[in-house]
């Protein structure tokens, strides 16, 4: 798979990216139990392809999203770009324990640098987020990381990185054709600025792939954004009121436009967000070689233009009702996107 350069940096990364989010996962986890054998083959495989670009995080089942990433990659860790993740840390947090915090990610990843380090979600308090923002500079300075990236910052937040004199070379944020708030501020911002954008849940964790032809054929967690509206289920913490029937009219259409161009949902899906200028790569969460072929060939497909006004146009509704949520577990008010 060609590469792409992030940002202004060295790294040179594919337009898909594995998310590691269920690799490491037991039976309780948000994805279920991943089995290591799974995750071997499917680093394996996209490394063969060229795919070198890995997203992970210390919250993704407490450490073993790393762990088992590290494992899988073993000999062939320089082959790869890791993108890892950080809460922020109280103030009093970010000295040696900070340093030490992350060469316990080291140990896990089983490596000595990361490619790619980022906050993985912003706080409201600017100072403190200043600081987490410095000790991100330190750490690239030890070498312990190559480059610094951030997780769900929109504009106000991607100033302040400037300002402490951080050069961001990627901005990963929720998109896809069902979450489109990124569209009309975040992307032309990261596109002047020469931030890559990551596109995470490209398929709505499952729902942009055609597995579930109603909102009630969706599990729980799969339904708890600001996209649905709250009814029975108790993972919903958003209370705004959902779009539940624009959804399911729009998931008819996805499901027309696929049997009309003989191309899988997700695929339509996954090339519709690949060809979005600012998109350095897409995110997918992959749990079997086989959704990692399929996905793959989802980055590689071009889209004429009918199609990608079709879902341009398919999708319009929902943006219309949605408008540009940036933060899509919370109502507008509670937002952590700023
Ligand atoms: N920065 C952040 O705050 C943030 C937040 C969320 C996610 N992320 C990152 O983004 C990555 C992707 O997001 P996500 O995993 O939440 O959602 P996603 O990529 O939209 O959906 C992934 C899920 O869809 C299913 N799937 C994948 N490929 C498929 C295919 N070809 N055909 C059918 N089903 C397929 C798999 O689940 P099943 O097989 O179980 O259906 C997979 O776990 C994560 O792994 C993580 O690295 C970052």
């Amino acid at each position: 798979m060609e590469q792409v350069r992030l940002g202004n940096s060295d790294l040179l990364v594919s337009p898909l990216t594995v998310g590691c989010w269920s690799f490491g996962g037991d039976s309780k986890s948000y994805w279920g139990e991943q089995n290591q054998a799974d995750v071997d083959a499917l680093v394996a495989e996209a490394l063969d392809r060229g795919i070198n670009f890995f997203d992970t995080a210390v919250g993704y089942n407490d450490g073993n999203s790393e762990l088992s990433l590290g494992k899988a990659l073993g000999k062939r860790r320089a082959e790869a770009v890791i993108c890892d993740k950080v809460q922020i840390q109280p103030a009093d947090r970010l000295g040696q324990q900070y340093e030490d915090m992350v060469a316990a990610v080291l140990k896990r990843l089983n490596t000595d640098y990361i490619d790619l380090l980022m906050i993985h979600w912003p706080t409201p308090d600017e100072h403190l987020l200043r600081a987490n923002l410095e000790a991100l500079l330190s750490l690239r300075q030890k070498g312990m990381i190559r480059e610094i990236g951030v997780s769900n910052f929109s504009l106000k937040t991607l100033e302040i990185a400037k300002e402490t004199g951080v050069e961001v070379m990627a901005d990963e944020f929720a998109f896809n054709l069902i979450t489109r708030g990124p569209e009309r501020e975040v992307l032309p911002y990261c596109e002047k600025n020469h931030i890559g954008v990551l596109a995470y849940m490209p398929l709505m964790q499952g729902v942009l792939t055609g597995k579930y032809e109603t909102v009630a054929d969706i599990p729980p967690m799969r339904r708890r954004t600001i996209h649905f509206a709250k009814n029975d289920n108790p993972n919903s913490g958003h209370g705004a009121p959902g779009a539940d029937s624009e959804i399911e009219t729009f998931l008819r259409g996805l499901r027309a436009l696929s049997a009309g161009t003989g191309l899988p949902c997700g695929t339509l899906s996954v090339a519709w967000i690949r060809q979005k200028p600012a998109l350095a790569s897409v995110i997918v969460g992959c749990r079997t070689v086989e959704q990692l072929r399929e996905n793959a060939a989802a980055v590689e497909t071009k889209l004429s233009p009918e199609t990608l006004k079709a879902l341009d146009d398919l999708s319009k509704p929902l943006f219309d009702k949605l408008g540009d949520y940036l933060d899509i577990w919370k109502k507008p008010e509670e937002s952590r996107i700023w």
